[in-house]
């Protein structure tokens, strides 16, 4: 009689010692103020879901929700709105222009929403770049905040050099949440956006008694410009207790894990996921040293893993878009399936653990949660 075969599903998985001892300088303190000024800002949620610990076999979880923020239903507005925001400065004092300047962005969703929303607020314009496989109805949300928006029959890299180009126009600036050399100080300004986020979760725990801070954030990455925000704000504490911090990819778009398994930054080439936010081939070029040294660990996950954290999450009351949802589907590829002891042990998990899981859109964010029934 022949044996069913059991299968030992592993994730594409990479831990890293040392990444809880590095340290760098911390993001300005200015960029909270400065949020916290924005017409209709408010801390987004950071919701505990008991449930969710019981099943990790850790202490507490909390959701970082940031299926609204700055009226958006994603967390792409804190780096654009600084960004923007800068950028504008600069413009103005030294007088490049007396029109209304163009806003030029290359996007997979979230950030061509939010930089088109920021310059039809401030009276700019925007062109906004979106590569093949975004959802039509995320294409139609950016077009009704006003940006021309042109389609590009191509990958995310591939928008990035159209905008690239199209910013290079008088009267254009481009303000891309990713970095290549040459081109880092506005990427650098919507990474010091995200920091933001991660005051506020700083907040919200020690309101819930929680004063050193969790024991792993899992963080959706792209490029890796939210990562580095993340890692820079858990790795500029000058001592005590560090959290351990995991990356999550789709595996159809996993360049940081491929460039931390290489050793040095590498392009892949992208497939298609509904996680349409992370579908970058290419990490930011500020964000890898900060991800090199700082992370501990990588994971890559399938749109079916991200789906189903989406409804589970659903299930508990957060609106969690596939990026979004992400963050658990990491966490779940991680503690559970062969290696999950080992996986438990390199993030220094234990029973008392506190997790916070960065969801990173909600579901109107993204048409794919429709797509696939949440
Ligand atoms: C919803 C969502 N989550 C996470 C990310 C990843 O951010 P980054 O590209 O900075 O890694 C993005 C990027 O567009 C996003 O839209």
């Amino acid at each position: 009689m022949s044996e069913k075969p059991v299968s030992f599903r592993t994730p594409p998985w990479l831990a890293r010692t040392g990444g809880r001892d590095w340290r760098c300088a911390s993001a300005p303190a200015d960029v909270r103020g400065f949020h916290a000024a924005l017409p209709g800002y408010a801390p987004t949620p950071l919701t505990e879901l008991p449930e969710l610990a019981v099943e990790s076999g850790v202490g507490r979880v909390f959701v970082k929700d940031e299926s609204c923020r700055l009226g958006l239903p994603a967390f792409k507005a804190l780096g654009a709105s600084w960004a923007v925001h800068r950028t504008l400065t600069e413009w103005t004092a030294r007088g490049d222009g007396a029109g209304p300047v163009t806003l030029v962005t290359a996007t997979d969703g979230n950030h061509g929403r939010a930089v088109a929303r920021m310059a039809h607020l401030l009276g700019q314009h925007a062109h906004v770049f979106v590569p093949r496989g975004v959802h039509p109805r995320a294409v139609a949300a950016i077009a009704a905040e006003h940006a021309e928006v042109t389609e590009v029959p191509g990958p995310y890299d591939e928008a990035v050099r159209r905008a690239a180009e199209a910013a290079a126009s008088p009267g254009a600036v481009l303000v891309q949440d990713t970095a290549w050399p040459g081109y880092e100080r506005i990427p650098g300004w919507i990474v010091e956006g995200y920091s933001t986020l991660c005051a506020e979760i700083d907040e919200q725990l020690a309101a819930e008694g929680i004063t050193d801070g969790p024991d792993l954030v899992a963080v959706p990455v792209g490029v890796g410009s939210l990562a580095q925000a993340v890692v820079t704000h858990y790795r500029s504490h000058p001592a005590g207790h560090a959290p351990a911090l995991l990356s999550v990819e789709p595996a159809a778009a996993a360049c940081v894990l491929e460039s931390l398994t290489l050793g040095a930054p590498v392009s892949v080439t992208t497939g298609e996921t509904s996680m349409a936010g992370l579908n970058c081939g290419t990490p930011s070029s500020i964000a890898w040293p900060y991800l090199r040294d700082g992370l501990d660990a990588a994971v890559a996950v399938d749109d079916a893993d991200s789906a189903r954290a989406a409804a589970r999450l659903a299930v508990l009351g957060v609106s969690s878009g596939p990026c979004g949802a992400a963050a658990l589907a990491g966490l779940r590829a991680t503690l559970t399936g062969a290696g999950a002891d080992q996986r438990r042990t390199a993030l220094g998990l234990g029973p008392s653990s506190v997790v916070v899981l960065l969801s990173t859109e909600g579901a109107a964010a993204n048409p794919y949660s429709s797509a696939t029934g949440h």
